[in-house]
């Protein structure tokens, strides 16, 4: 008996996912795999991938574009969170896979799969959110992570998958670990794993070098509704046309890159670099407008619940009570975020510049400090009275 009948395996195309197939037949007795490789835009063609799938010994290969969804579904409600991993990361890979374990479960139901793979190792977080993701969606499919068992080095992967039909990859290995899709680009292993070295030049594809961005500003007005991107400079745009075009536009003036020391899942810290222009100005210009458009109490109530919403999407809680809670409260504080960011990028930097919105809560004649000045002053002298109260008794018992 193998350890199950038929299993959809999440695969990219890349050498452990492809050594996935041979070992899950030959090792754990598998009868039936099937691949299925999700286009996140990452940029590759999915030709290519799923004839090799088929080439190492599966019996289907999918092939899903979930672009859309990946942007509307998941990283949408990310931005109304403001969602940034102690406070730096915006989750670019950690919101794709929540999106892939609902395909990899809906694959299994559709063909009877009794069990769904991946090529994740046992120390990152990939496998946490994969795992708990699925068994979120379905308790009773199997997770099976050859990889988290098989205790293959590169080069021994490689040949163990020269002797089963996966073709010796052509390209020279990169000595970084890379995981891409639209949202942005993850760099590990190398010499990052030293967190005194600075990065080499070519660690980055996404987001120019300060010295090769144009030496004028660019500016870019961003259109939202109820905390949602819809358009840009005014022209509505579809969620991953908007992110593609704001991705060229920050990416060129050298906006989103992160050089972190990040703790994860597993208690281990890494250091990662990104790459995440659009989203990571997506969030800033966000967070702005509703400074605008929410009052003080509920921005500020509402910054828990995002630390919360980040740590949860980091650590695979996407499908989860507590996340569906909280999605509940921030949807609910859209229902205003409404209007346009207007930001300046210039030489990596992407800063706020304006905001404007038909729902503002900024009321000129109470804030300004000229003539038009509605502000009742003296009405603040009883206010600071009682505000002071409980502070001046307390004073009055304890000093001396
Ligand atoms: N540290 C990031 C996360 O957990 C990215 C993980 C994948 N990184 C990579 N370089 N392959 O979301």
């Amino acid at each position: 008996m193998g350890r199950a009948k038929k299993v959809v395996l999440a695969y990219s195309g890349g050498v452990d996912t492809s050594v996935c197939i041979p070992y899950l037949k030959n090792e754990w007795g598998v009868e039936e795999v099937i691949t299925l490789a999700a286009d996140l835009g990452q940029g590759e063609e999915l030709g290519p991938i799923q004839k090799k799938a088929l080439t190492a010994g599966a019996s289907v290969s999918l092939v899903e574009d979930a672009m859309d969804s990946f942007v509307r579904d998941y990283a949408f409600p990310a931005i109304q969170a403001n969602a940034l991993y102690e406070n730096r990361y915006p989750l670019s890979t950690a919101l794709a896979r929540p999106l892939i374990a609902k395909l990899l479960v809906e694959a299994a139901e559709k063909y009877g799969a009794d069990a769904v793979a991946h090529g994740c190792t046992g120390k990152g977080n990939d496998q946490v959110r994969f795992d708990v993701s699925i068994a979120a969606l379905n308790p009773n499919i199997k997770v099976l992570a050859p990889a988290r068992e098989w205790g293959f080095d590169r080069p021994t992967a490689i040949e163990y998958g020269e002797k089963h039909g996966v073709p010796v990859p052509v390209k020279k290995s990169s000595p970084y670990s890379i995981d891409k899709n639209l949202l942005g680009r993850s760099v590990e292993t190398g010499h990052l794993e030293d967190p005194w070295t600075e990065p080499l030049e070519e660690v980055y594809e996404m987001t120019k070098a300060i010295a090769d961005t144009p030496d004028e500003p660019t500016y870019v007005e961003i259109n939202f509704e109820k905390g949602i991107p819809v358009g840009l400079n005014g022209e509505a745009m579809d969620p991953v046309a908007l992110v593609m075009k704001l991705n060229q536009l920050t990416g060129d003036n050298g906006v989103g890159r992160i050089d972190m020391l990040e703790n994860r899942v597993v208690g281990i810290k890494s250091r990662e670099i990104y790459e995440a222009p659009a989203l990571l100005t997506l969030v800033h210009a966000h967070r702005d407008l509703e400074s605008l458009t929410l009052t003080g109490d509920v921005t500020q109530y509402k910054r828990g619940i995002e630390e919360s919403y980040g740590q949860m999407v980091y650590n695979g809680q996407w499908y989860s009570p507590l996340k569906s809670a909280l999605d509940a409260f921030i949807v609910n504080t859209q229902e205003w975020v409404t209007g346009t960011v207007r930001v300046k990028l210039f030489k990596g930097n992407a800063v706020i510049v304006g905001r404007k919105s038909e729902n503002s809560l900024y009321t000129e004649e109470m804030s300004t400090y000229g003539e038009e000045d509605q502000f009742d002053h003296k009405a603040a002298e009883g206010f600071i009275y009682i505000w002071g109260m409980s502070t001046r008794i307390w004073s009055g018992k304890h000093s001396s």
